[in-house]
C-alpha cells in the first residue's frame, strides 16, 4: 500500500518542544553589520548541536528568468562575502555566467532559526579557488575531479568508473589541478534573519545595505 502522504503530512509540525530550543531574540540589540550577527548565530546552532550548519540552498535563475535551487557546503563568510564553490561548467555555473545574481537560504530547525542573502556574485581568481580546494578533503578533490557535473548520465557504471580513476589520482596528486572548480562569493545586499516564536510572533530583522552602510528593519511575520 501506497504512503498518505497529505495523512502523513498533517501529523507532522515544526519546532516539536521535544528536541526545539527557540531562543529569544532581541532585535534592539543586533550588531550594526549582518556578518556579525551571522557569525553568532552559526557558532550558536553549532552549540546547539544542528547538523550541517553550513549546508545551504543556493538560488540562482536562468537567463529568462526561470528560478533554480540546490544545496551547496558554505565555505567562508567574511567582508568579501558569503562563499561557495562549484563547477563553473555546471548548471548553476552557466546560470551565475548568464546572470551573476544569487540568493542563499539557512535553516537551522533546532533553534527555529533561518538565514536568507541576497546579493551579485563573482568567482574568485583561479588559484584562490584551486588552493580552496586542496585543502579540503580527499573525497572532495575526487569529487571535483569527477567533473561532468550536470550533464547526463549514460550509466552508473560509467560514474564508477570515473570516480575510481579519480579517487586514485586526488590520493596520488593532492594538488591535482581541476580548472572548472570555482570559488564564488555572495555579495550581501540584503541578509534577514528570521528567530520563529512558538506563538508565532517570529522575529524578523532585515539589513540593507544602503550608500552610508547596513540598515535594519523589522518586517511582518
Ligand atoms: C549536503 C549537500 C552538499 C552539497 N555541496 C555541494 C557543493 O558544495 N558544491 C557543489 O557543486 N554541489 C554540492 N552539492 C550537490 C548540489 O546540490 C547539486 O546536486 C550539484 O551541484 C549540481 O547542481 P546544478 O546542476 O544546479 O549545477 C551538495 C549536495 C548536498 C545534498
Amino acid at each position: 500500500m501506497g504512503t498518505d502522504l497529505h495523512e502523513l503530512l498533517r501529523t507532522l509540525r515544526v519546532w516539536d518542544p521535544e528536541t526545539t530550543e527557540l531562543p529569544a531574540f532581541d532585535p534592539a540589540a543586533a550588531p550594526a553589520e549582518p556578518l556579525a550577527l551571522f557569525t553568532e548565530w552559526f557558532a550558536q546552532a553549532v552549540a546547539a548541536g544542528q547538523s550541517e550548519p553550513h549546508t545551504m540552498s543556493l538560488a540562482t535563475a536562468d537567463p529568462d528568468g526561470t528560478p533554480d535551487v540546490r544545496i551547496v557546503m558554505l565555505h567562508g563568510a567574511d567582508e568579501e562575502g558569503w562563499a561557495f564553490a562549484t563547477h563553473a561548467n555546471s548548471r548553476k555555473g552557466r546560470q551565475l555566467a548568464a546572470r551573476p545574481y544569487a540568493a542563499l537560504g539557512f535553516y537551522w530547525p533546532v533553534q527555529g532559526r533561518q538565514v536568507r542573502v541576497r546579493g551579485p556574485v563573482t568567482a574568485a581568481p583561479a588559484q584562490e579557488g584551486q588552493a580552496d580546494l586542496h585543502a579540503r578533503s580527499t573525497g572532495a578533490l575526487a569529487a571535483a575531479l569527477t567533473g561532468r557535473q550536470s550533464e547526463v548520465l549514460v550509466s552508473t557504471q560509467e560514474l564508477a568508473r570515473v570516480s575510481e580513476e579519480a579517487w586514485e589520482r586526488a590520493r596520488r596528486q593532492p594538488d591535482a589541478p581541476v580548472p572548472s572548480w570555482t570559488l564564488y562569493r555572495v555579495h550581501p545586499e540584503e541578509v534577514e534573519f528570521f528567530q520563529g516564536d512558538d506563538r508565532r510572533r517570529h522575529v524578523r530583522l532585515a539589513y540593507r545595505r544602503t550608500e552610508e552602510g547596513w540598515t535594519k528593519a523589522l518586517l511582518w511575520p
